[in-house]
């Protein structure tokens, strides 16, 4: 029997173009495992009805981790307009897999480790080192919306907020309403891990991403929270900051922040901005962590115009395998796998079109999978 048993989740687009990468350096370090192919996505929903077949979920929960490519999703009209026939009329919704799986595994802690590899042309600064904390399973992606509002949320609103006048006399059909819902246990979860995290690697300062002036009673809780939390830790710069201030404040300043930490949203947006940062969504790798199970991801989608054409940059792919490593606490492999990928960068030899380069994705695989080899003999 292997060690771990990891299950292998490529999803749809250039899910599949980087996980065929992730395998080539996999393979290079023999690492002791079983990888258990899981169908999920947008193809299953148009064929099965359902984007995170049950089989799928049982995967899941019989592995030890998970890597996971990406996943296409749609607004509500496509959903129904692609779904197979047979289906169409009973009533089924699309939902966001990867959303359900955070939600249904509780992997509340989404860390998104930002850095600036020395030689990327793509860098907008050298030295960038940033470490996102986002919070997993709610706030603005609770998944709690409403379009026709029912009456029965409409009055119940009306009665408990006087703003909800202003919307007293729009038609329950003209109206969409989303929760941002917050609990004090995820938002205390996700700062102690931001912290925990910070004093272990040695950072100066954690940022907590918010916008408390006007969200008053979700960013007051949160920022609550973050405040009382901060003076367990002495030795870290603890730092608030608006997400629409901070938008400028990485562009203005990069070198300053070390951890962020951010409700669902807000840490979705912040983390692509901090991808850029770094040269793209190309080089931007997720652990999304739990208690008792992980699943690694790179930030990107399934960016669906490079499908299949093998042009697409697998860095961000093969340093969520790195992250998995460390989650496996197979530390060296990973430190290995993140040297290689960080020799490769330097040395530019080979690029995909992202770094303006003419390299295939299994191309850039391959070169790191030879520095993976060399290190290894030493
Ligand atoms: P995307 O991340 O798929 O692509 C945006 C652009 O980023 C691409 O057109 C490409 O120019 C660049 N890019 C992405 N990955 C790259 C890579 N590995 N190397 C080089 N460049 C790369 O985001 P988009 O276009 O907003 O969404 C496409 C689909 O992906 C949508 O259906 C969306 O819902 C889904 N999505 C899924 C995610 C997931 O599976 N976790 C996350 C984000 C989006
Ligand atoms: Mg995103």
């Amino acid at each position: 029997m292997s060690k771990y048993k990891i299950a292998w989740l490529p999803g749809d687009g250039v899910g599949n173009d980087v996980m065929d990468a992730a395998k080539i350096v996999l393979n290079k370090i023999r690492l002791d495992a079983e990888y258990i192919n899981g169908y999920v996505g947008w193809e299953f929903w148009k064929k099965e009805g359902n984007p995170l077949p049950d089989r799928t979920i049982k995967i899941l929960k019989d592995t030890d981790c998970c890597l996971f490519g990406a996943i296409t999703s749609k607004p509500k009209i496509d959903a129904e307009k692609e779904l197979n026939p047979k289906f169409q009329g009973k009533g089924l919704e699309y939902y966001s897999p990867i959303v359900k799986i955070r939600q249904e595994l509780n992997l509340h802690t989404n860390i998104r480790p930002c850095k600036s590899y020395e030689g990327n042309p793509l860098n907008y600064m050298e030295g960038i080192d940033i470490v996102v904390f986002r919070e997993n399973t709610e706030g603005l992606y609770a998944g709690v919306e409403f379009f026709p509002v029912p009456l029965d949320v409409m009055k119940c609103l009306m009665r408990n907020h006087p703003n909800m006048n202003r919307f007293s006399k729009v038609k329950l059909d003209n109206i969409a309403i989303s929760t941002r819902i917050m609990t004090k246990k995820a938002c205390n979860s996700i700062l102690i891990k931001a912290f925990e995290y910070a004093r272990k690697k040695g950072h100066e300062s954690v940022t907590i991403v918010e916008k408390p002036n006007i969200l008053r009673e979700t960013g007051g809780l949160m920022i609550r929270e973050a405040k009382a939390i901060s003076k367990k830790y002495p030795e870290i710069q603890y730092w608030e900051r608006n997400i629409d201030a901070m938008c400028m404040w990485l562009l203005k300043d990069p070198l300053k922040f070390d951890v962020l930490v951010a409700e669902n949203m807000f840490g979705d947006i912040i983390s692509d901005l901090c991808a850029q940062l770094v040269g793209g969504l190309g080089f931007a790798p997720s652990g999304n962590i739990g208690d008792r199970y992980a699943l690694f991801e790179p930030v990107h989608g399934s960016a669906p115009k490079y499908a299949g054409q093998y042009k697409v940059n697998p860095i961000a792919m093969i340093l969520s395998v790195k992250m998995l490593l460390d989650y496996l606490k197979e530390e060296r492999y990973a430190e290995i796998i993140e040297k290689s990928v960080a020799d490769v960068i330097k040395e530019g030899r080979v690029r995909t079109h992202d770094m303006k380069g003419n390299n295939k994705t299994l191309e850039v695989a391959d070169k790191i999978a030879e520095k993976i080899k060399q290190s290894l003999k030493r």
